[in-house]
């Protein structure tokens, strides 16, 4: 049975008063909320986000995880900094760093790995661009793009969060229809059983790409749909929990 993941990716947005009154209201509405909730904040405000929500039933994460352990890297997060602000997930390879800083597939698995080995989840995104749709090789790209990351986590594959995300329905106001989107779904779950049939079963596979409360429903409904990653509507607290209200599984 896979728990229903609503979970918030900020982006660069908020501050310190506008942060203090979203968390407080998500934790507020939290209680009465069946799905899990996770919010993935900008690195500065971890340690508010800690504060606000600890002892509370809703997770928190980044979104991003550098490569390496430690170091002259200079504007990374490592890791073990997560850890130290109780992290529990970690968004990789969203597809605004893959295309604006050039994030391969190969650096995606690579970050995947570091998230495991510091007890983070990662949640992997994926998705087409709208001319690899219009050509029809949605499915050889995601493949392409999930390929290196399930090399790279082999029998860890169970402790990772996947979201389909077409880049084209990110922050646009398009969505894919519920069948687009369980179409790829399950042609995930297919890669994801090839290279492990039990784990395959377990791991979630979040939808993302302008989920709103008008089409949650309908998109949670379908079989391999585990939940969401929701960017816009994720900044207002009413529309988040409507969000997570709207799964019926
Ligand atoms: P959106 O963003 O909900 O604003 O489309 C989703 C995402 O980029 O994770």
């Amino acid at each position: 049975m896979r728990r229903t993941l609503i979970a918030g990716n900020w982006k660069m947005n908020g501050d310190l008063v506008t942060n203090a009154a979203l968390l407080q209201a998500v934790r507020a509405g939290a209680q009465d909320v069946a799905a899990e909730l996770a919010v993935c904040v900008p690195a500065p405000y971890l340690a508010q986000t800690q504060t606000v929500l600890e002892g509370s039933s809703v997770a928190w994460g980044a979104q991003d995880i550098s490569v390496h352990e430690a170091g002259a890297y200079t504007g990374e997060v490592s890791g073990r900094m997560l850890k130290d602000f109780a992290c529990h997930y970690v968004i990789v390879g969203h597809s605004e760093r893959r295309s604006m800083h050039a994030e391969s597939s190969v650096e995606v698995a690579k970050k995947t790995k570091q998230a495991l080995a510091n007890g983070l989840t990662p949640i992997v995104c994926v998705g087409e661009t709208l001319s690899e749709r219009e050509s029809g090789s949605t499915a050889t790209v995601v493949e392409a793009q999930l390929q290196p990351v399930l090399a790279e986590v082999s029998d860890q594959l169970k402790h990772i969060v996947i979201a389909y995300e077409p880049v084209w329905a990110i922050g646009t106001g398009k969505t894919a229809t519920p069948e687009m989107a369980q179409e790829v779904h399950a042609l995930i779950r297919k890669q994801l059983a090839a290279a492990d049939n039990a784990a395959a079963s377990e791991v979630r596979i979040l939808y993302g790409g302008s989920m709103k409360p008008e089409n949650a429903a309908d998109l949670l409904a379908m079989t391999d749909i585990d939940g969401g990653l929701i960017g816009g509507a994720a900044l207002k607290a009413v529309d988040f929990l409507a969000i997570a209200h709207a799964d019926q599984k």
